[in-house]
């Protein structure tokens, strides 16, 4: 089954509405990320302001906005054109300075070496080679620069609850269908190694779970699909967090070497 990023293209604000999917991404997983982000900036002595930043695979710039409320310079590329123009009108109304770019992960428009912080987060699970776009992130980040990714395993667990549980039986299904492709999921081990090929060398990855036992998880999604949740709803009553279990999705950092 092929990854449908037809999605992303559609026109309308699949994003920035809390009644839309695409919205859980900001109160589901954006503060636990930020979170995360803070940590590894502190643990590498990095202050994040005025630090250029790209985000690969913006969306709707939902975390692109929080980049740049922390005073970093951000250039934000994403291959669907629609999601960009939610990106530009909502940075606009929302007072957000973003330099968003058409442009895909596998053919980045940068310059080599231009930026010191690149973050792709919910992306490499949806992209056909993630090699050669651990390639281009390499290219234009500087020495010494900082690559934050959060993907999702390869697992049997990951196959029941993002594909079974997530887009496929009709009870549960919560998700877009064929908007994530089992095959395409990443595991730690194969991130690992692609990325030390380019000189990304991982310094660590941790689990990036829900915050809820299943059963709670489970009456949650019934509430959504009974329209008595909104998706930013559900989001914030999921509340991931950081994990040790990395068999659903994970989040990590790694270095490009100092010059
Ligand atoms: C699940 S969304 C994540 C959006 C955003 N990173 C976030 O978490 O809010 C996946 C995004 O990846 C983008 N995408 C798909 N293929 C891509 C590629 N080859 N390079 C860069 N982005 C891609 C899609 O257009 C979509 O905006």
């Amino acid at each position: 089954m092929p990854v449908d990023n037809e999605m992303y293209k559609l026109d309308g604000d699949l994003w920035w509405d809390e009644r839309q999917p695409l919205h859980f991404l900001r109160t589901g997983l954006n503060p636990a990320r930020l979170t995360y982000f803070a940590q590894v900036c502190s643990r590498l002595d990095l202050e994040p302001a005025g630090r250029t930043v790209i985000d690969i695979g913006c969306g709707g710039g939902m975390l692109a906005e929080e980049l740049a409320r922390m005073g970093m310079t951000v250039i934000a590329v994403d291959p669907a054109e629609a999601s960009l123009r939610t990106a530009r009108e909502h940075a606009d109304r929302s007072g957000v300075r973003i330099d968003y770019r058409n442009g895909a992960g596998e053919h980045l428009p940068l310059e080599d070496a231009s930026v010191d912080i690149a973050v792709c987060v919910d992306v490499l699970e949806h992209v056909d080679d993630v090699d050669v776009v651990l390639r281009e992130t390499a290219r234009v980040l500087r020495p010494g620069g900082l690559y934050v990714f959060d993907t999702v395993n390869r697992t049997p667990l990951s196959r029941l609850v993002m594909i079974k549980v997530g887009q496929e039986w009709r009870h549960t299904r919560w998700l877009p269908p064929n908007l994530h492709a089992w095959d395409h999921f990443v595991t730690p081990d194969e991130l690992r190694l692609a990325a030390g090929r380019v000189g990304l060398g991982v310094q660590e990855i941790v689990g990036l779970i829900p915050g809820v036992p299943p059963p709670t998880m489970y009456r949650l999604i019934r509430r959504l699909k009974k329209g008595a949740l909104t998706y930013a709803e559900f989001g914030r009553r999921l509340k991931f967090k950081l994990d040790d279990d990395v068999r659903i999705g994970y989040i990590g950092y790694a270095t490009t070497s100092p010059s």
